[in-house]
């Protein structure tokens, strides 16, 4: 494999692919197998009750491998507050030098992360969130586009405008394409765009490593790029979920603006979609997050089949197909 970018240098990996922060999904075994691959993979930080818990799932990462893995934290309010500050100790301490985070700008956390020499990849869904946190000194921006599963902001825009846009806007800071993104022709095209990597979240649920039910799996490669919802966008807290029986039930209470959270609360509850979906593999058993990707994901391959799959087909997108382009090879016979 020999796709060089900034963030390959940057980060100590052998391709520029990252696999983000994942609620229910990015644990320790994942993401060292990401790491494995040459990729870059994030834990998340909040399945952890305590920074004594993180400080573990960080050291059961190291036990699985010795390359570069980083910690996602992502910055919501919660019913339960949880522990950010010592957590940041936790990810300091335990000698980690890469951080995702999301949800809002790191403002707080920056100093101290700097002073470490961690570097901050802040992952967001518009030019000028991207733009604010870059003058809050993060070190990368993650630009997610509506394709995303998960939060994809209220403004609506796909990744073909709002990573170009991103680019521009915050030179010669790098950027990472995230959303949509599920193959080399993906990578290729991000690249094209300006980017110095792609963000895949969907597209790794899909792994042999990846310890969600296996009915979730056969779910994604089965859907196809139509079968997500948005829901809670009166909430203007916008969710992409996977289409299944309980977001359809959520998206029709919600065609009524004047519900609330209060009223839909019993259905979207991030843990019945842990329990029910991810553990027990009852798909329409609750809300849970997938993207538009899952139309191009078709197998369920080991992260290191995908990641070297993911590379190889890039690079044969740049050396072959588009080098052709340039009258440098010969074409093939239509
Ligand atoms: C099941 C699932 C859970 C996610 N949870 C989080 C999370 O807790 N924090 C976060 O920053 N991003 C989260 N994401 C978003 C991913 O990190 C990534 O930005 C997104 O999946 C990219 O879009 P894609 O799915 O089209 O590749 C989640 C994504 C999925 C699929």
């Amino acid at each position: 494999m020999a796709l060089k970018t900034r963030l390959t240098e940057m980060f100590g990996v052998e391709t520029p692919i990252v696999m983000g922060g994942m609620t229910g999904v990015g644990y320790a075994p994942l993401v060292a197998a990401v790491a494995n691959a040459g990729a870059l993979g994030f834990i998340t930080a909040h399945h952890s009750q305590t920074a004594e818990e993180l400080e573990k799932e960080i050291q059961r990462c190291r036990d699985l491998t010795d390359k570069p893995f980083g910690v996602n934290l992502t910055l919501l309010p919660s019913l339960n507050p949880i522990p950010y500050d010592e957590y940041r100790q936790a990810i300091i301490e335990s000698g980690i030098k890469i951080v995702e985070t999301a949800g809002r700008a790191p403002v707080d956390h920056i100093p101290a992360f700097k002073a470490a020499g961690v570097k901050v990849i802040h992952k967001c869904t518009s030019v000028r969130h991207s733009v604010s946190a870059v003058k809050y000194g993060v070190d990368v921006i993650s630009i997610d586009g509506f394709e995303c599963a998960g939060h994809p902001g209220e403004d609506d825009v796909g990744l073909i405008v709002l990573l170009p846009a991103t680019v521009d806007a915050v030179a010669p800071v790098p950027v990472i394409a995230s959303g949509g993104m599920a193959d080399g022709r993906s990578l290729a095209a991000a690249l094209a765009l300006g980017a110095d990597g792609v963000n895949m979240g969907t597209r790794f649920m899909a792994t042999r490593e990846c310890a969600i039910h296996e009915n979730v799996k056969q779910k994604i490669v089965e859907n196809t790029e139509r079968d997500t919802l948005l829901t809670n966008r009166t909430l203007r807290n916008t969710s992409r979920v996977a289409r299944n029986a309980v977001s359809e039930e959520v998206v029709a209470i919600q065609q009524d603006p004047t519900k609330t959270i209060d009223d839909v609360r019993h259905l979207v509850a991030g843990v019945r979609g842990r329990t029910n979906v991810m553990g027990a593999g009852d798909t329409d058993g609750g809300i849970w997050t997938v993207g538009q990707s899952q139309g191009l994901i078709h197998d369920v391959p080991t992260c290191a089949e995908l990641v070297h799959r993911i590379t190889r087909e890039a690079e044969e997108v740049i050396a072959a197909r588009l080098d052709v382009m340039l009258g440098k090879r010969a074409m093939a016979p239509a």
